[in-house]
């Protein structure tokens, strides 16, 4: 496979981020984004197999169930590009089936080279397959696979694990609109949402027994202090997950169990911190099904199809650009 990668000044806007995050006056924030680093990739990768988790297992059996039938609704030829496409192994069911049609080009889309690695590993067994991964945000990679797009190919989008549901409601349309500008009528959006379901259930998902969501949570924290040489101590903070009924979300947070000052020389900050304070840290948004067919529609698409997982209540979405 072959990588293209650019070398942004990323430490630099990390610093920036976080300085903006945690000098809000009334809630302090770190972006979700940041919570994927090598180590948060690998524990989020342990969160998908707790059995308090169920969303990545409904996403892959959906996958699993009905590749076929999905890809039997694409306008062909086809390549696909996936944004965010952490360890491949959700995507293999679709390209598979792909592959049995037509010689398919996979372009993932990663901020993380790691999981760029690991997508490699894990997919280029499957015969008729080339693999060119994009080392970028999801937008800039999108519009490089359109433009290696050849005349008369179609594009299948894959933004699955409903990553989409950690963007708040109008960010997720705003997204999914530049998604669709980049695309031509026709091509297809393969979209995986997580729908409502009960607070205990979601309150377990998010804050497991053996504390791996929790590990994950205050990673962020300790990237902090790796990158931007701070001083948090994380004994000094508990992950907390908690319900936002009128956002229909999960949030993650952490809290400060004490007065404190942390310093961040990095960004050139240091930030008090009252006892039982929080830094918000993640929204996770939550769907019905309706609601999937009207953001597609204001996006520029159309809902063709949707597939629900009746064990863990999960959606895959087909959207068709209009
Ligand atoms: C990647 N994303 C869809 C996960 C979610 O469920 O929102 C991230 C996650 N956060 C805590 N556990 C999993």
């Amino acid at each position: 496979m072959l990588v293209h990668a650019i070398t942004p000044n990323t430490t630099y806007e990390f610093a920036a981020d976080v300085r903006t995050g945690l000098t809000k006056p009334l809630q302090k924030e770190l972006l979700s984004k940041y919570l994927y680093d090598d180590v948060g990739s690998a524990l989020f990768e342990v969160i998908s197999h707790l059995p308090e988790y169920g969303l990545t297992r409904a996403d892959e059996r959906l996958l699993r169930r009905h590749s076929h039938e999905i890809v039997e609704r694409l306008a062909t030829p086809v390549a696909v590009a996936e944004l965010g496409s952490g360890s491949g192994r959700k995507t293999r069911h679709i390209l598979e089936a792909l592959c049995r049609r037509q010689r398919t080009r996979y372009y993932p889309i990663e901020i993380s080279r790691s999981a760029l690695m690991m997508c490699e590993r894990e997919l280029s067994d499957i015969d008729s397959i080339s693999i060119l991964g994009f080392e970028r945000e999801y937008l800039d990679g999108l519009l490089e696979v359109a433009a290696h797009r050849r005349t008369g190919q179609h594009l299948l989008v894959l933004f699955l694990g409903s990553t989409i549901g950690n963007f708040d409601r109008p960010a997720g349309i705003q997204f999914l609109t530049e998604v669709r500008r980049i695309l031509q009528p026709g091509d297809s959006l393969l979209l995986g949402t997580d729908l409502e379901k009960p607070g205990v259930q979601l309150l377990a998902a998010y804050d497991d027994e053996l504390g791996v969501t929790a590990a994950f949570n205050l990673n962020l924290l300790a990237r902090v202090n790796r990158q931007l040489d701070a001083d948090f101590d994380l004994t000094l903070f508990r992950h907390e997950a908690r319900i936002n009924h009128v956002d229909r979300s999960v949030e993650m947070h952490l809290r400060s169990t004490c007065n404190q000052t942390v310093n961040i020389p990095a960004a050139e900050l240091s930030v008090e911190f009252s006892e039982g304070e929080t830094i918000w840290t993640e929204s996770s948004h939550k769907y019905s099904s309706e609601d999937v067919f009207v953001m597609a529609r204001s996006a520029g698409f159309r809902c063709d199809a949707q597939w629900i997982d009746e064990e863990w209540p999960f959606a895959e979405n087909l959207l068709i650009a209009e």
